[in-house]
């Protein structure tokens, strides 16, 4: 007999691992404590742009084999219950914020079966499993607590899910690490590597990783600040010091920086937690990582006040781009719409184009102007900032888009855009971390 699984909390992750488990044949109970959300997943309406993802959601409810509820007790039948909620930056400092963890496990605790394993999957801050497993030794003797942290990424989580490049469990006994394997047969089948771990261990893999990549691109942010003073460009930097498999060259794409929901809180949250630990230094450098990456929107605000004047009030300015990342929807710590409104508090009228994040930009900057296309964003504009680098930007065609602006001058804030193309066109192109004439 397959497990029953239960997913607590639907937002990104836990949608995603929720279709993604049914569809690989299990029966999967997705639990929200937000009634529209639930109401929307049960018609088979995502409430964000994921590709790939509403697809599976309407087969597996199809199926049968995937419902959402609001209500906990449905979970009761569950062999494993897999904490999924999101664990943003507290208002009040770096730190995380765990209260839709422990509301979660509050939730489920009186419905919890016995022998049943609950499974974290949210990131959290080393020591937060230990805490659940003391809560509850109290409340729920009869169950155990495993983690098992998820690195997806938006715009891949399909893909992500189904074909993860590794599989890491923390857990304190093989009965559970063997329940875990029961949920993972099919992708070991594929071949997965599966890592066992402790789980504080489990839990440091999960903000050593996402500290690794923060680091990987204010790395490369850091050349491009570097090859600017110097006249170099990072660019070709970045594609030669690539070809050492040892460096590689994912993630040194130099630009605006990282942001999202995830990479940002979670090396924040790192640097608090090893403070509470003691350990303050041995994550000093994160606070660097973390200035270069916002030093980066600056750079770019000191160029559109170099093109355009000191005093922006009175120019208008189209930006490409308001997701954090393309093939998102997800405007949270998005470098582009904060560059975007950060330029509009500075007097200049914004329009904002993007092919899926419009509805949540405005819903956060209602008084920013939105435009359905890019031409409409462009027309009258005395500068273009390219800040998000969907691939229908890079198939624009400069040449007509020359005529539409008040002034054909753009500056590439992703190193996307093919510059020889532009400049050819008669665009004025200004790119971060190459010399600009
Ligand atoms: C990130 C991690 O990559 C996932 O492994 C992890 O599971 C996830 O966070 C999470 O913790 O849930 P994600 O937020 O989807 O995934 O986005 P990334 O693809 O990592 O990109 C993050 C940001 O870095 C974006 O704003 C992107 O534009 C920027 N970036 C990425 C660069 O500026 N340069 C690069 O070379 C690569």
């Amino acid at each position: 007999m397959k497990p029953v699984l239960s997913v607590l909390g639907t937002g990104y992750l836990g949608t995603t691992f929720a279709a993604c488990m049914s569809s690989l044949g299990f029966e999967v109970i997705g639990v929200d404590t937000d009634t529209q959300k639930v109401e929307r997943l049960s018609k088979g309406e995502l409430p964000f742009f994921e590709p790939g993802l509403e697809e599976i959601v309407i087969a597996e409810l199809a199926s049968g084999r995937l419902t959402f509820t609001t209500d906990f007790s449905k979970a009761k039948n569950a062999d494993m219950h897999f904490i999924c909620v999101g664990t943003p930056q507290r208002d009040d400092g770096l730190a995380a914020d765990l209260k839709y963890v422990f509301a979660a496990v509050d939730g489920i605790t009186p419905f919890l079966k016995s022998g049943s394993l609950v499974v974290g999957k949210s990131t959290v801050p080393v020591g937060t499993a230990q805490k659940i497993r003391n809560q509850l030794a109290l409340t729920a003797p009869q169950v155990e607590v495993a983690w098992n942290p998820e690195f997806t990424r938006e715009g891949f989580a399909v893909e992500d899910s189904l074909r993860p490049d590794r599989i890491v469990v923390g857990v304190t006994s093989d009965r559970a690490e063997e329940i875990l394997k029961g949920a993972y047969a099919p992708l070991l089948d594929i071949g997965t590597p599966w890592i066992r771990a402790d789980l504080p261990t489990t839990e440091l893999v999960k903000m050593a990783a996402n500290s690794f990549l923060a680091t990987k691109i204010s790395f490369i942010n850091a050349m491009a600040e570097v090859c600017e003073a110097a006249g170099g460009d990072v660019t070709v930097l970045a594609r030669a010091i690539g070809y050492d498999p040892r460096i590689g060259n994912k993630f040194l794409k130099a630009g605006i920086g990282f942001g999202g929901g995830c990479i940002p809180k979670d090396i924040r949250a790192f640097i608090a937690r090893a403070e509470e630990l003691g350990a303050t230094q041995a994550l000093e450098f994160l606070k660097d990582i973390d200035s270069i990456n916002l030093r980066a929107r600056q750079r770019v605000i000191e160029v559109v006040r170099r093109t355009l004047s000191e005093d922006l009030s009175g120019f208008k300015i189209a930006v490409l781009g308001a997701a954090y990342k393309p093939d998102s929807d997800d405007v949270r710590d998005s470098p582009a719409l904060d560059i975007a409104a950060q330029i509009h508090a500075a007097g200049a009228t914004v329009t904002i184009h993007d092919p899926k994040a419009l509805v949540n930009a405005r819903k956060r900057f209602p008084a920013m102007q939105y435009a359905q296309t890019v031409e409409e964003c462009l027309a009258g504009a005395d500068l273009v900032l390219h800040l998000t680098e969907w691939a229908e930007y890079r198939s624009l065609d400069p040449k007509a888009l020359s005529t539409i602006t008040k002034s054909p001058r753009i500056i590439d804030g992703r190193n996307a855009l093919d510059r020889d193309l532009w400049v050819a066109a008669g665009w004025k192109f200004h790119a971060l971390g190459r010399a600009n004439a």
